[in-house]
């Protein structure tokens, strides 16, 4: 068994808990600051050292960040602070810590590791593409259980705009779009992707997903089956966890 803290950095919340990556359980409540603002790396690092204390926690480490990671260093920052493009964040949140060893990899791709795991792509074959709709727009891509990294499909242009400003969570809240109207816009995208890229499943992450009983009816004309994510809030955690085992070997701590 091992044990592992996953932090999930999101444009709201920073959250973390200390997660069993065989079972995919958190071992203990999740814990969530709000994510300061403006989102400089030395303020988020100062967060995750805080939710480190919080639990007391010596042993390995896997995070999250809302943007492209390459290597533990970030290449882009849509939705936090700028200042954050170019820096080794393996580097920071290690020197602001002490935890080794320590993982970061892209939000999406760490909730979509977990629901490949633990929950709705569990056992399935073939093309397997997660989008999380929350702050921003982020994508997974799995063939065959194998991942793609930083596929950034929120970015893909949609009438002439990044997918992200008009079907995400946060577009629908700040244009007060209906239900109705934002599933069409987020019916529209689906898509576009499917056009793409043929997957067997679409997953919906982020917070929306459950709420999912208000859009997911709504969509039409897609082959795919869009299925509610399985782990909803926790997949970041419980993914950024596993990917500590990804990254350095599956024996690192025996819990
Ligand atoms: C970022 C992605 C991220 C997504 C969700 C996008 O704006 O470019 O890297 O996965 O937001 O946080």
């Amino acid at each position: 068994m091992a044990h592992v803290l996953g932090v999930d950095i999101g444009g709201s919340g920073v959250k973390a808990a200390p997660v069993d990556t065989v079972t995919g359980e958190l071992l203990a409540e999740r814990q969530k600051f709000a994510t300061p603002q403006p989102a400089t790396p030395e303020a988020i690092a100062k967060i995750v050292a805080t939710l480190v204390r919080t639990f007391d926690w010596t042993g390995p480490a896997g995070v999250t960040f809302p943007g492209v990671v390459v290597d533990g260093v970030i290449w882009t920052a849509a939705n936090v602070d700028p200042s954050w493009i170019g820096v080794d964040a393996a580097k920071l949140f290690g020197a602001e810590t002490g935890l080794t060893p320590l993982t970061i990899l892209n939000d999406a791709d760490a909730a979509g590791v977990a629901e490949m795991r633990f929950g709705a792509g569990k056992d399935v074959t073939g093309t397997v593409l997660l989008l999380t709709l929350g702050t921003g727009i982020g994508s997974a891509l799995f063939t065959d259980g194998v991942l793609v990294r930083n596929t950034e499909f929120g970015h893909i242009q949609i009438r002439g705009k990044d997918a992200e400003k008009r079907a995400s969570d946060h577009a629908r809240e700040e244009h007060g779009l209906s239900w109705d109207d934002w599933a069409g816009r987020v019916d529209e995208y689906l898509e576009h992707m499917e056009a793409l890229l043929s997957p067997k499943i679409i997953i919906i992450g982020g917070g929306v997903s459950r709420k999912s009983d208000k859009f997911l009816p709504l969509l039409t004309g897609l082959r795919a089956k869009v299925v509610p994510a399985a782990l909803q809030n926790d997949a970041g955690i419980v993914g950024a966890a596993i990917a500590v085992e990804r990254a350095h070997g599956r024996a690192i701590v025996p819990g």
